[in-house]
């Protein structure tokens, strides 16, 4: 079955969501502003899971601005740089709410200089793949009991923003040196960046593996090249593969686990990756490694 027909969502085509409480990470900025104030606009409590509590208070103030009314908005602390962060956030936020309906991964960067993190992680692999993961996984409790008190096995969902610049990279995870530490030469940075966008592809479809059943699906989507802080289009438009992949009853029914590009188009091209089972369980092991490790510091 194909979702062609899908190209044409837009913002109308969000059912509405009262009731509905969504984590946007980098909801301050381009496309996770744009998916942020879409959803908030169809009743949804959203939290912008964010660095600075600066920014989202600016950009709750501009979304308002610009829809002309009051919005279910709020600010979770997370750095995705600190994996100690990541799971506090999680665990505040779970002190604070009841359920969670829907988590989009999407704060990211694009092409930095090699650095390591507090973690020792090379920076576009933790902030782009293992902190997301991470953040998913910490927030599995809360995810697990929304979807079991759900009627419907397609509400509760996640979301990787990934990148179609996934497929310029290696053609699998450097698990023995996921820093890319050797990578060298013009397209070092490059190769990063893929290689992190790779790992949401898989991580995608291995949560969708384990927790589909549980009521709980996965996605990963390219957002299409939108101009944003990271690039030089529109971000509304930049929004419409996530609020798909979030919201419509399409996605879940021809893609749970799947790749999509704009707007709720599967692409085959993820396939391998995506039926990977055995590299992809390798990956979640590595992540499921770091969330021990950091759960054990105080
Ligand atoms: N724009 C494109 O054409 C394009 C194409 C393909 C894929 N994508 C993907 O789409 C997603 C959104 O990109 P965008 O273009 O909207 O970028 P953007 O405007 O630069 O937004 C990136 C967001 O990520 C947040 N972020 C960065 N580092 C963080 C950290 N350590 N902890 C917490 N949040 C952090 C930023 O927060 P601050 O404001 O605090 O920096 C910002 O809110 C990214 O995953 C990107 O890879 C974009």
């Amino acid at each position: 079955m194909s979702c062609e027909n899908q190209h044409r969502f837009t913002e109308k085509d969000i059912p509405d969501l009262s009731g509905y409480v969504i984590i946007v990470t980098g909801g301050n900025s381009g496309i996770g502003f744009e998916t942020t104030k879409q959803l908030a606009l169809r009743n949804a409590r959203v939290y912008i899971a964010s660095r600075s509590e600066e920014r989202v208070a600016k950009a709750i103030q501009e979304m308002e601005q610009s829809v002309g009314q009051k919005l279910d908005l709020h600010f979770l602390k997370i750095d995705l740089q600190d994996l100690k962060s990541v799971t506090d956030a999680a665990a505040r936020f779970m002190q604070q709410e009841s359920r969670l309906d829907i988590l989009i991964n999407n704060a990211g960067i694009m092409m930095s200089p090699f650095s390591l993190t507090v973690d020792g992680f090379e920076s576009q692999w933790q902030i782009n793949a293992l902190a997301p993961q991470i953040f998913s996984m910490a927030l599995f409790p809360i995810l697990m009991q929304t979807a079991s008190d759900a009627n419907s096995r397609d509400r509760v969902r996640i979301i990787n923003v990934v990148s179609d610049l996934a497929f310029r990279g290696p053609k699998t995870i450097q698990l023995d040196d996921v820093n890319m530490s050797n990578a060298k030469g013009m397209m070092e940075l490059m190769q990063r960046y893929s290689h992190s966008k790779q790992a949401g592809i898989r991580l995608a479809a291995e949560m969708n593996n384990r927790y589909g059943d549980f009521g709980i699906s996965a996605y990963s989507l390219h957002p299409g090249i939108v101009r944003s802080n990271l690039q030089s289009s529109d971000p509304t438009i930049g929004a419409y593969n996530s609020l798909f992949c979030a919201t419509s009853p399409m996605a879940a029914a021809v893609g749970r686990g799947k790749y999509f590009i704009p707007v709720g188009k599967l692409d085959p091209v993820a396939e391998p990756w995506i039926n990977d089972k055995a590299h992809n369980e390798q990956l979640w092991n590595h992540c499921e490694a770091q969330l021990l490790r950091v759960s054990k510091r105080t």
